[in-house]
């Protein structure tokens, strides 16, 4: 263990109860402590998603088997993290002070934060450090869903429901560096973004409607789960691949049906109905770095807000309406919003 004496107190986020999102606020907290396989961060920018939103709030319910029964386990949030390598902790081979790296944590959304070595890499050498923040979580969602979950093939038709969001806009360039012809689902303010990130073609979804325009795909993949399970299965071919990643569309017992239902579904019929669970790896990160830094792949950042701003990020997060990603930049200056 190395504790650090020179600066003993950090800024950070903070909530000590589950509840609503404008409890968070900053305070001075003790720096955080490395251990074995760690690594201390000094944070540049964190970013936000949905899963932050739910682990302020403690809701759904069934988070909290991860989060903490009755009290928030961990009380500062951000899950994603870019930043400087200030301190390693023992065994830790792959990093060392002065590296800028980013990847996935708890606790992001504070000066420094404390990095299991397996959940970091590199930062792309093509982005700042507020855009490397920008990429962990949706990043590997996208590449998860796409290449593990949907086994993605060359020339396939991918359906990608929510296409402007923070998982939406990675797979959309995903999907395309697979060879896919994409279809994008998004308001109509969003359509020449995800056109723009290489969608082949956008839906409108307040005046098209996906599951009745007799267009059918090898591979839905929702990030809304708005629909029911009916009508996306009626956009999706005899032997196709329908990737549910969401879950929120539905409360209380038809959330849990709506969670369920595709993966009972699914052994007794011709399509795959699928969740997944994303899971960070340094060999997934770089996989990303990689497309990143091939041209294929970039983050658009399309709010930023400082740390004492994470209310509002959060709040935003949760209107379900989010165009990329939401930054908090710890440093000055912020990256283009586009
Ligand atoms: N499986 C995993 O391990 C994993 C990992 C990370 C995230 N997730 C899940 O992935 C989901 C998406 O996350 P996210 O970060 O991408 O969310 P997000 O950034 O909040 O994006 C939501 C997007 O949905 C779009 N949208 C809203 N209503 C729509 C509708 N009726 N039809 C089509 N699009 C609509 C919005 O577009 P407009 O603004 O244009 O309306 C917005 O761009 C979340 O449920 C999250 O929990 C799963």
């Amino acid at each position: 263990m190395k504790t650090l004496n020179t600066n003993p107190t950090m800024s950070a986020v903070v909530h000590d109860h589950y509840g609503p999102l404008n409890q968070l606020r900053v305070r001075e907290i003790p720096i955080p402590t490395i251990a074995a396989g760690q690594i201390l961060v000094r944070v540049h920018a964190a970013s936000l998603h949905a899963g932050d939103c739910m682990c302020v709030k403690g809701s759904p319910g069934i988070v909290r088997i991860a989060t903490g029964l009755f009290r928030p386990k961990n009380r500062v949030p951000g899950f994603d993290v870019a930043g400087v390598v200030d301190a390693v902790g023992k065994d830790v081979t792959h990093f060392q002070p002065g590296d800028q790296v980013f990847g996935t944590c708890e606790g992001a959304c504070a000066d420094y934060a404390v990095v299991e070595e397996d959940r970091l890499a590199l930062k792309p050498t093509t982005l700042s450090l507020q855009e490397a923040a920008a990429v962990p979580t949706s990043g590997l969602a996208a590449l998860h869903g796409l290449r593990d979950a949907g086994q993605l093939l060359p020339g396939q038709d991918i359906l990608i429901n929510g296409a402007a969001g923070g998982v939406g806009h990675f797979a959309v360039q995903i999907a395309k560096s697979y060879g896919a012809r994409v279809t994008g689902v998004c308001s109509a303010g969003n359509a020449d973004m995800v056109l723009g990130l290489g969608a082949d073609q956008v839906l409108d979804y307040h005046t098209q409607d996906f599951a009745a325009d007799g267009a059918r795909f090898d591979v839905i993949f929702d990030n809304v789960e708005n629909r029911d399970l009916a009508d996306c299965r009626a956009a999706l071919k005899e032997r196709g691949t329908y990737i549910a990643n969401s879950g929120t569309g539905a409360t209380g017992l038809r959330f849990l049906v709506r969670l369920f239902k595709p993966l009972l579904l699914s052994p007794f019929i011709r399509q795959t109905l699928k969740r997944y669970v994303s899971i960070t790896t340094r060999r997934d990160l770089e996989c990303l770095k990689d497309l990143i830094d091939a041209g294929k792949l970039r983050p658009v950042i399309g709010n930023t807000f400082t740390l004492a701003e994470v209310p509002d990020a959060l709040a935003l997060i949760d209107t379900g309406h989010s165009r990329g990603k939401s930054i908090i930049n710890l440093k000055t200056p912020g990256p283009q919003v586009e």
